[in-house]
């Protein structure tokens, strides 16, 4: 018996020493924090929904912002909204460009899906070019990606979507590796379904399937993702996570995807199997209300038939 709780106070103690040794030694691997006083921030979709949650979070900081998008009276209006947010008037500038992020550097040839492909991969490599040669004169500077959870795994509906937020990964994780050396750093940030237009006007549209699927998580504000997404980016977080679920699949989807905190790969290697665990009740739970639908279509097509 005494025996028994010795071994289990060693271990506890072998445990929690552990884990505070990697608590002192993650800062020796992590990049610095970044100040925003006086930076320049570009935000692509800056005159809505998450971009323009965004600038109002990195004004406040004391950065100045420069819009993308293609509406000129959206643009307009945003920086009418975001100029209460500068701090000091005297260095921080809001700048307003109408331009279709996926529209430049000449005419690609896409076979598949064009408008997904075109907005959420090409926007942001054209826009990754036109920033990283300033970026890696100064040997300093943060890109951030939007995805979303879909870009995290194939959900029903989002077939095209997840598509071009994949391909996002696959770009962020090779320009990581590439732009380190530079002092450089790329946040890929995974929104789950946020109150914007856009996800209004996809409400409008979405298959019962994907409506009850997204029921099963919550729904955040942009300003929350949007404080989320600049304090990663600020601290050089690579995957950055919105609430519970969000952890879990950040968790789950590591991969080979780089580490910037040691307290972060210890976690990725200890919950990585509990969560997959958890993962397969979901997976069946999203089957069933795939199979139920079909199920429930098909009858009604029954039913009209018969009539
Ligand atoms: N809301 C969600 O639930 C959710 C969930 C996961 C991921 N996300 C991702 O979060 C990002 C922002 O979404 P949001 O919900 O904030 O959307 P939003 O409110 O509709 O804002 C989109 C912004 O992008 C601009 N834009 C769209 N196409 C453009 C183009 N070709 N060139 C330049 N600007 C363009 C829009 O302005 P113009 O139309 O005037 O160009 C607008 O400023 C997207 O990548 C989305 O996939 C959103």
């Amino acid at each position: 018996m005494m025996e028994a709780s010795l071994f289990l106070i060693i271990s506890i103690s072998l445990v929690v020493g552990f884990i505070f040794i990697i608590y002192i030694v993650s800062p020796l691997i992590t990049p610095r924090r970044l100040k925003l006083k006086k930076a320049h921030v570009v935000i692509t979709g800056g005159s809505s929904g998450i971009g323009k949650a965004v600038a109002v979070e990195v004004l406040r900081q004391g950065a100045s912002v420069t819009l993308l998008a293609r509406n000129q009276e959206k643009l307009k209006q945003a920086k009418q909204d975001l100029e209460k947010h500068i701090i000091d008037k005297g260095y921080q500038k809001i700048l307003c460009i109408s331009v279709d992020v996926a529209k430049d550097y000449g005419s690609m040839e896409q076979a598949i899906q064009k408008q997904d492909m075109e907005v959420n991969y090409l926007g942001s490599v054209y826009a990754t070019r036109a920033v990283l040669p300033y970026m890696k004169k100064q040997q300093c500077g943060r890109i951030v990606f939007i995805s979303s959870q879909a870009g995290q795994l194939g959900l029903y509906g989002y077939t095209s979507y997840s598509g071009s937020k994949f391909a996002l990964r696959g770009f962020a994780e090779a320009l990581q590796m590439e732009v380190k050396p530079y002092n450089i750093y790329v946040t890929l940030n995974f929104p789950p379904d946020t109150d914007t237009p856009m996800l209004q006007a996809e409400m409008e549209t979405q298959p019962e399937e994907t409506r009850l699927i997204s029921e099963t998580s919550g729904l955040y504000q942009a300003h929350d993702v949007a404080k989320i997404i600049v304090r990663d980016s600020l601290n050089a977080v690579f995957l950055s996570y919105v609430g519970m679920d969000g952890y879990m699949l950040s968790i789950l989807t590591c991969g080979m995807s780089p580490v910037t905190s040691m307290m972060v790969g210890v976690q990725q290697v200890a919950f990585m199997g509990l969560f997959r665990v958890i993962s397969h009740l979901y997976i069946g739970s999203f089957d069933r209300i795939i199979r139920k639908c079909k199920e429930q279509r098909e009858a009604r097509l029954g039913d009209a038939k018969d009539k």
